[in-house]
């Protein structure tokens, strides 16, 4: 594998997908390092986020919703430092700590649209500012605004030790929800120190067995998971599905309202969300970290579904 300081100043490592496949298909090669066009900027790319979704589109799962052209860079979210500016970019000067939407993650440098990225707040770490996009937003967007949560109702959440689960579960305590989490027995103390008020393991019980009456379902599992999840919402509750449009019919028949958690977060929401993290009022768990050069691992890992918290590549280094 090449060192980083040995690619010249046009060019730069990345991950580049020559077809669609398992992790084999990922290879690190030397590429041309794109040039930012009006309203972008070029963010030299510290930590980049390991996220399901880019698995699946590894995998070609997902040409319908998100097609791309073969070859291609994968990841969506990072964290980095402004590199150069295209034109009419305003909000940030070279130098800029940013977070936030950056095309081809997997690599050392990416193009980012500047309404895509936020300003880091003081005393918000770099790892934690990786893991706020398709992790701390989503679970706002589910709560919140899809999911319409307030203080002292009921939340079930799925996957609770998850990327997207350890959020929601900070999040609705946050704003002052009952919570109740699903997770594995290795992540049964970890789901309760993240302020879950009951932790399920869902190995050895039926959450339909001892959850009732909730106002609201975040579900990040899917499937057989959403099947038995009507039944614990109470009437007029409302399930927000991550992983796929939820059976209206079944909504209908339970008296709920089901929806697909496909809303963007708002520039504001992603402000409060890093500034919570920043002062410490939720955390956020970084399963593990690796080099781009073993992006077959990271990516192996979140296809096990398995694991506490976001997993991240480290890219530059400061
Ligand atoms: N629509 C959107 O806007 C959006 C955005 C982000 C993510 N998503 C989707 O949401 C899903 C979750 O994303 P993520 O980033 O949170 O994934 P993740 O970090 O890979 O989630 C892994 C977690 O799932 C848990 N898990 C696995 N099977 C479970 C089960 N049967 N019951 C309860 N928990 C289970 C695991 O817990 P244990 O280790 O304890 O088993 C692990 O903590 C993915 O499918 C992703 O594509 C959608």
């Amino acid at each position: 594998m090449m060192e980083a300081n040995k690619v010249s100043e046009s060019r730069m490592q990345a991950i580049v997908v020559h077809e669609y496949g398992g992790p084999d298909v990922l290879k690190l090669e030397e590429v041309d390092r794109p040039n930012p066009l009006a309203r972008e900027v070029l963010v030299k790319i510290h930590y980049a986020a390991v996220i399901p979704l880019d698995w699946k589109i590894r995998n070609g799962w997902m040409q319908d919703v998100f097609p791309k052209s073969i070859p291609y860079i994968p990841g969506f979210y990072a964290f980095g430092i402004v590199e150069s500016a295209g034109p009419g970019v305003t909000e940030f000067t070279v130098g800029a700590r940013v977070f936030g939407i950056v095309n081809g993650a997997y690599a050392e440098y990416g193009i980012a649209p500047v309404n895509e990225l936020v300003k880091m707040p003081d005393g918000l770490s770099f790892e934690d500012a990786a893991s706020i996009r398709a992790g701390a937003d989503t679970a706002w967007k589910a709560l919140f605004t899809e999911g319409e949560l307030e203080a002292g109702q009921t939340v079930l959440i799925h996957a609770a030790a998850g990327g997207v689960g350890q959020f929601a579960v900070q999040l609705a305590k946050w704003k002052g929800a009952n919570v109740i989490g699903t997770a594995s027995t290795a992540n049964l103390d970890f789901v309760k120190s993240l302020g879950a008020d009951q932790v399920i393991d869902y190995t050895t019980t039926a959450f339909e067995d001892v959850v009732k009456e909730v106002d609201l379902v975040v579900n990040s599992v899917g499937g057989d998971t959403e099947n038995r999840s009507w039944a614990v919402l109470k009437q007029g509750g409302i399930l927000v599905s991550l992983t796929q449009p939820p059976s209206q019919e079944n909504a209908q028949k339970h008296g709920i309202t089901a929806k697909f958690n496909t809303k963007f977060p708002t520039y504001e929401n992603l402000q409060t969300i890093a500034q919570l993290i920043a002062d410490g009022t939720i955390k956020a768990e970084i399963d593990s970290i690796f080099p781009l050069s073993q992006t077959n691992k990271p990516l192996e890992k979140s296809e096990a579904r398995h694991g506490r918290g976001r997993i991240l590549l480290r890219i530059n280094s400061f």
